[in-house]
């Protein structure tokens, strides 16, 4: 299945290569513009029925002018390559974890924290706060792009093929992959596992063949990605709250109109609106399909003992990147508004 995804993926890349050049559909006739969206989830993921509502609204209202066209699956490759093409401008939009923007601008690591938003409400409001985001997403312009969204991905916890996580000691010894992100590796370490970097595509094989011992991630990775099938053991320790990121080319967004770029914005929080409502019916079918089809055990252990041994990583952050300073501060009002989930 990896192998067919990697010839789609060069073929696909080897069709904008060759439309890119007119930005129309090549020798079709048709004049519209093509606007091409990548990103690494699977066709029934929120994201892909968010980004289809995108693709549905900017085609109802500038359908003369637009075709949008989405890419989901790693079509047109991993994250960190989709994030160089948008850079470039060979396509115009793409889905990001947070965790990889960091290694574009440093400003990205602040929501990359272990245990930085006090519950769901907080995260929310925190990342629905122009203050909180404004300068972040703003950060990369000068590298080509610039977040215009972001994108519920819940929480990630632990998740292991044989050995339930109920303590950081349990970590001890194992090889858990994390996402390529400094962040992530340095936390997976002082956490006590041994962190082991790799692309969201790669995860399911390895899991499968034992060169990892588990991963961390939401609960949708067990379904729609399949690693339920080979871990069996889910660990509710609350680790991250990592928002995806809907980043899109600069030159693409400064060139359009002023009354087309108030219909891109509404898009943007369509995108927003629609994957967070998705969002948690997803989880909530997730749960149940890796519980009783699966197999999967769901642990809740206490998650203090995580969190006290990550909590040093704040304060080294914050004096790292003054800068973020007074954004982690603001962040830290919503934890002390909305301390716990609200059942
Ligand atoms: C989640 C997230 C993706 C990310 C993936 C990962 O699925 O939504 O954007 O790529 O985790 O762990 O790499």
């Amino acid at each position: 299945m990896k192998q067919c995804r990697r010839v789609l993926a060069v073929f696909a890349s080897m069709t904008i290569a060759v439309t890119a050049l007119s930005g129309c559909g090549a020798g079709s006739g048709d004049k519209r513009q093509i606007i091409r969206i990548g990103h690494n989830q699977a066709t029934d993921h929120p994201t892909n029925i968010a980004l289809t509502a995108f693709e549905e609204y900017i085609e109802e209202r500038l359908g003369d002018k637009y075709n949008v066209e989405v890419y989901p699956s790693e079509l047109l490759g991993s994250q960190t390559d989709m994030v160089q093409l948008t850079q470039t401008g060979a396509i115009d939009f793409c889905v990001a974890s947070n965790s990889i923007l960091e290694t574009f601008s440093e400003n990205y690591t602040l929501f990359n924290l272990p245990y930085l938003f006090a519950s769901s409400q907080a995260y929310h409001q925190s990342m629905d706060d122009p203050e909180i985001v404004g300068p972040i997403f703003e950060s990369t312009k000068k590298a080509g792009f610039q977040a215009v969204t972001w994108i519920d991905a819940g929480t990630r916890n632990f998740y292991t093929v044989s050995t339930p996580i109920e303590s950081p000691a349990d970590l001890k010894g194992l090889k858990i992959r994390v996402q390529q992100s400094p962040t992530n590796v340095e936390m997976m370490n002082l956490l006590g596992g041994s962190a082991t970097p790799m692309g969201f595509g790669d995860v399911y094989t390895a899991l499968q063949s034992k060169v990892i011992d588990g991963a961390e991630n939401n609960e949708m990775a067990l379904t729609s990605n399949g690693h339920g099938d080979v871990c069996k053991y889910y660990s509710y320790d609350m680790h991250q709250m990592i928002p995806d990121i809907l980043i899109g080319n600069c030159a693409f967004l400064d060139e359009l109109p002023e009354d087309e770029r108030e219909i891109f914005e509404e898009g943007f929080q369509l995108v927003n609106s629609v994957e967070r409502e998705e969002w948690v019916k997803s989880v909530e079918a997730a749960r149940e399909k890796a519980e009783n089809e699966q197999g999967v055990t769901f642990l809740y252990p206490d998650t203090k003992p995580f969190q006290e041994i990550c909590e040093s990583m704040h304060a080294k952050m914050i004096e790292k990147y003054t800068d973020l300073e007074p954004i982690y501060h603001k962040i830290q009002e919503y934890n002390t508004q909305y301390p716990t989930d609200a059942e």
